[in-house]
């Protein structure tokens, strides 16, 4: 049985027992909802995906899986910057996981990314006394980093690892919005990856999420 709804129309209920189609209108494109619960919804923040080896590779293969995940290309969807908040919401609470996936730039990540966080997180949605849209929804990131691990290492201080301290703001973000926030994957060295790390880091990105 397949059904048709706008997400505009109403918040879709988490136990669906048939499978269920929605039509998003953020890109027009069928979301599968099945009695496992709903998809995880992969917010790829990379101004050049063509260019990328890791994140075009992790992309890649989360596609093998279109029940299980939803890909949303924010330099893709809004190559003008302009972010509809309400899409973004719509489309954050159809999903009960939440990935965002970039490449580190300057240590942080890509400007696209961060602007989508401060539009779309509102006072009464992401946080407030009526803004619970992210509560217990599982959080992670999927990061890729130029430097290799031991190169960050030299920056660690006693008891304090860097790239903790790094990704410190997002779990700051998603526990201020009660969320389930669990941790990072990161591509470490990721500048010249060969073939076969690259085949074998988008599968254990993949069990990842899925192990959320
Ligand atoms: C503007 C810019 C800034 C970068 N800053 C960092 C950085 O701070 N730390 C780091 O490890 N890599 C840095 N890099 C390297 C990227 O993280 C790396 O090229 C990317 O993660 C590789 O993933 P991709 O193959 O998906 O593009 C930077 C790259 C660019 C273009």
């Amino acid at each position: 049985m397949v059904l048709k709804l706008s997400l505009y129309d109403k918040i879709i209920p988490y136990s669906i027992s048939y499978q269920l189609s929605v039509t998003l209108p953020i890109e027009n494109r069928l979301l599968s909802l099945t009695k496992n619960g709903m998809k995880t919804l992969i917010v790829v923040a990379h101004p050049e995906l063509t260019n990328s080896n890791v994140n075009k590779k992790w992309v890649d293969e989360l596609n093998q899986y279109p029940d299980k995940f939803t890909i949303h290309q924010l330099y893709q969807v809004y190559p003008d910057e302009k972010i509809d908040k309400e899409k973004e919401q719509k489309l954050i609470e159809a999903h009960d996981k939440l990935i965002l996936q970039f490449p580190m730039y300057w240590f942080n990540c890509p400007p696209l990314l961060k602007k989508w966080l401060d539009v779309v997180f509102t006072y009464g949605w992401a946080y407030g006394s009526k803004g619970n849209m992210l509560k217990d929804k599982k959080v992670a990131l999927g990061i890729s980093a130029g430097i290799s691990e031991e190169d960050f290492a030299v920056y660690n201080t006693p008891g304090c690892n860097i790239f903790d301290q790094l990704t410190s703001p997002f779990k700051a973000t998603f526990t201020y919005t009660k969320s389930d926030y669990r941790s990072y994957f990161a591509f470490f060295d990721a500048n010249e990856p060969t073939v076969e790390k690259l085949e074998s880091k988008a599968k254990e990105y993949v069990n990842f999420i899925l192990s959320l």
